[in-house]
């Protein structure tokens, strides 16, 4: 089995390098699509209230005979629950729903820059969790350069990381940048696109070189970047492929090649212009 590399976030907590999301699994099928996880090894599970499943993720931990310690898991607060006492309550919700009496990471889901509560409040009531010891890291996700910007200037605790779509047609590098300047580890959402990067020539040539899967190079290109990942399947062959990422190395020519397809593209929303509250 594969060893899968830890990071040291910002505040001295590791997070395994390579991790298991559960976005778009349907609630039935999660504890059993997190059982085939935990039991092909992965030990990071990324899930969020907004996708209804946490229960899940909680059932699944506690069936596979596993402890709490060994298994990294990330939830986010829901768009909506941004002002401070519903953030409070919303992580609340959060940990009863996953049976458990701590989070290893929350994050605020999306910085929602043009709804009336500023992201700011939302992220000073995190720092209480925080700092009541019931999230041992806390971060963000989607949020822009200018909105890192003013969390470091205005409040006291730099997030621990920031989950940004990342994938080799939106390189991303910009915000990847200051989130390296500022210390906040990148986690890659999206890190194969969903699929759309799969079937590139220059990805399927690379595999071919290397007698890998265009997955599997797509998800080194991301390790060798220092990224964090936690690709999706529903699919136990594809979930046992993508943790095969540590025997292989792609050179720095490989490297280049995959982060000169960038062409800015998206396949979700824009942080800058989302506002969409459930
Ligand atoms: N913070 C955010 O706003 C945000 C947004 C999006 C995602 N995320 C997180 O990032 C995680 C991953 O992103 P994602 O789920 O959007 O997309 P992804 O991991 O890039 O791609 C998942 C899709 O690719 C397929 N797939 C997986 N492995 C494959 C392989 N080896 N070969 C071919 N196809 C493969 C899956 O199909 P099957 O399942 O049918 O096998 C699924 O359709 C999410 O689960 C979530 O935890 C966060």
């Amino acid at each position: 089995m594969s060893t899968v590399p830890t990071i040291a976030l910002n505040n001295g907590v590791s997070i395994p390098q390579l991790g298991f999301g559960v976005y778009q699994v349907p609630p039935e099928d999660t504890k059993g699509a997190t059982l085939t996880a935990l039991e092909v090894g992965y030990r990071h599970i990324d899930t969020a209230e907004m996708y209804g499943n946490e229960r899940g993720v909680g059932e699944a931990l506690r069936e596979s005979g596993l402890e709490r310690s060994e298994v990294f898991v990330t939830s986010k607060l829901n768009n909506g629950f941004h002002a401070h006492d519903d953030a409070i309550a919303a992580f609340d919700e959060s940990l009863e729903v996953l049976g458990f009496d701590h989070l290893d990471l929350f994050l605020i889901h999306w910085p929602l820059p043009g709804i009336d509560v500023d992201f700011v409040e939302t992220w000073q009531a995190l720092e209480e969790i925080y700092r009541s010891g019931r999230a041992k890291s806390i971060g963000v996700s989607n949020f822009q350069a200018n909105h890192l910007r003013r969390l470091v200037q205005e409040t006291e605790i730099v997030p621990a990381v920031n989950q940004i779509e990342v994938h080799p047609y939106l390189t991303n590098d910009d915000v990847r940048a200051v989130n390296t300047e500022l210390g906040i580890a990148t986690e890659a959402w999206s890190p194969i696109a969903q699929g759309l990067v799969l079937d590139d020539p220059v990805v399927t040539g690379i595999a071919k070189d290397h007698d890998r899967t265009p997955a599997q190079v797509v998800l080194r290109w991301h390790i060798q970047r220092g990224d964090i990942v936690f690709p999706k399947s529903v699919t136990r062959s594809r979930v046992e492929e993508n943790f095969e990422l540590f025997d292989f190395e792609l050179s720095t020519a490989d490297m280049g090649l995959i982060t000169a397809l960038n062409k800015d593209e998206r396949t979700g929303p824009n942080p800058d212009e989302f506002n969409w509250i459930p």
